[in-house]
This record gives structure tokens, C-alpha cells and sequence, in this order.
């Protein structure tokens, strides 16, 4: 018997950083890294783009199985066409939440986000990595920060971005999408007792990686 590819599970809420700091986990180990969350808004986007609507599971389901996706240097491909930046917005986070939350889809999408687990290794960052896609995960973190710290890097990024928006309505959108990831009933964001804490709003992200990769390192000198 060969030993299981191993995979390092990052979830939390949306802007906690669990994206940023998974990649450079990923990176320091020579892992492969998943973008759950992605998956979820090409499925919304790939809805969209024909205008259907958000509600129809059936439909949805059928649209997740069929995505024709690439992930090469940094830039997402959906059916052949460059969709990173459309991917970004936070209409998207907000239609992807919207999608994410029919059991049709999240069943569709299993067996792709388990075809990430490739030697050497995996850092996978989502809401159910730990708790459902890689139940056997040897580390789970549960990836965190206070509501307002999360909307002031969010913010930050909008406006870095051109997008104007207005603080109040960051950290209401934010609690929005918490509370509908975190009450849906199938694969809901939790911290589950197996996955270590780590609160974020008071540490940079280099402080969360070098956090992340000594508790690999303990665990791997057990
Ligand atoms: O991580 P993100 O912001 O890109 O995710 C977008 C939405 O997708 C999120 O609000 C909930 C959903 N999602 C999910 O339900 N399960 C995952 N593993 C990843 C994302």
C-alpha cells in the first residue's frame, strides 16, 4: 500500500486571507494548490453568461459537470476563454455563494476537486476542504479574522482595484455571504474540532504561513 497523498485543508470565511496564505503553503512545500471557491463561481459564471438563473439546481448541476476549465499561470480559462478578472468580482462571490449552496452542485464538483490531490502534495482552500472533500486531510486549519479586518482588506483590494465601494456596505455584504455559507444545510463553514484555529486580525500573512508550515513540520517529525 502506498501512502495517501498528503493535503494540507484551508477553510474560512470569505477575505480571511485562507486564498493568499494557502498558495504560499503551496508554494514553500512544492505542493499543488486548489482554489475551491473557484469552482464555484465558474459554475455561477458559466449560468450567467447564458443568463440562467441562480435557483435551478438541476440545471446548475449539469453546468458544473459540463465546465471545461484550465488553471495555467495564474489565469483561470473557462471554455477557452480568459475569465480571471470576471471571476474576482464580488458579484461573482456573491452568485457563487448563491450556487454553492444546492447539494445537486457541491456533489457534481467532489470528484474534480479530489482529482487536485497529486503527488508531492495539496493545499486546498474552501469552506469544507477538512469536513468534506478531504475528510482524511493529516491538517486542517480553520482560517479566520475578525468581520471588520476582513472588510478592510477587501476594501482594500476593491479599491486597488478601481472598484469603488463604501465600507459599511463591505462588512454588510460580508456578513451576508457568512451567514449564508455558514447556515446552508449541506457542508456548511464550520470549525470543526479536528482543524486548528488561527485568528488572523492581528497577525500579517507572513506570520499565518510561518504558522501553518510549523504545524506541518510538527506533525511530519511525529
Ligand atoms: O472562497 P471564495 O470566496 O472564492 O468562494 C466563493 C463562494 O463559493 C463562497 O461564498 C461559498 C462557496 N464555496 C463553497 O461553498 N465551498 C467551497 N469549498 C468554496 C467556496
Amino acid at each position: 500500500m502506498t501512502a495517501p497523498v498528503p493535503v494540507i485543508a484551508i477553510d474560512g470565511p470569505s477575505a480571511s486571507g485562507k486564498g493568499t496564505v494557502a498558495e504560499r503553503v503551496a508554494q514553500a512545500l512544492g505542493f499543488h494548490y486548489l482554489d475551491s471557491g473557484a469552482l464555484y463561481r465558474l459554475t455561477a459564471l458559466a449560468a450567467l453568461q447564458r443568463g440562467e438563473p441562480l435557483d435551478d439546481a438541476q440545471k446548475l448541476a449539469g453546468r458544473a459537470a459540463a465546465l471545461e476549465i484550465a488553471f495555467r499561470d495564474g489565469r483561470t480559462w473557462l471554455s477557452g476563454q480568459d475569465v480571471t478578472e470576471a471571476l474576482r468580482t464580488e458579484e461573482m462571490g456573491v452568485a457563487a455563494s448563491q450556487v454553492a449552496a444546492h447539494p445537486e452542485v457541491r456533489a457534481r464538483l467532489l470528484e474534480r476537486q479530489r482529482a487536485f490531490r497529486q503527488p508531492p502534495g495539496l493545499v486546498a482552500d474552501g469552506r469544507d476542504m477538512g469536513s468534506v472533500v478531504f475528510p482524511d486531510a493529516p491538517l486542517k486549519v480553520f482560517l479566520t479574522a475578525a468581520v471588520e479586518t476582513r472588510a478592510q482588506r477587501r476594501h482594500k483590494q476593491l479599491m486597488e482595484k478601481g472598484m469603488y465601494a463604501k465600507m459599511p456596505d463591505v462588512v454588510e455584504e460580508l456578513r451576508k455571504r457568512d451567514a449564508r455559507d455558514t447556515n446552508r444545510p449541506v457542508a456548511p463553514l464550520k470549525h470543526y474540532s479536528d482543524a486548528i484555529f488561527l485568528d488572523t486580525t492581528n497577525i500579517s500573512v507572513d506570520e499565518a504561513v510561518a504558522s501553518v508550515l510549523e504545524e506541518w513540520r510538527n506533525r511530519a517529525a511525529r
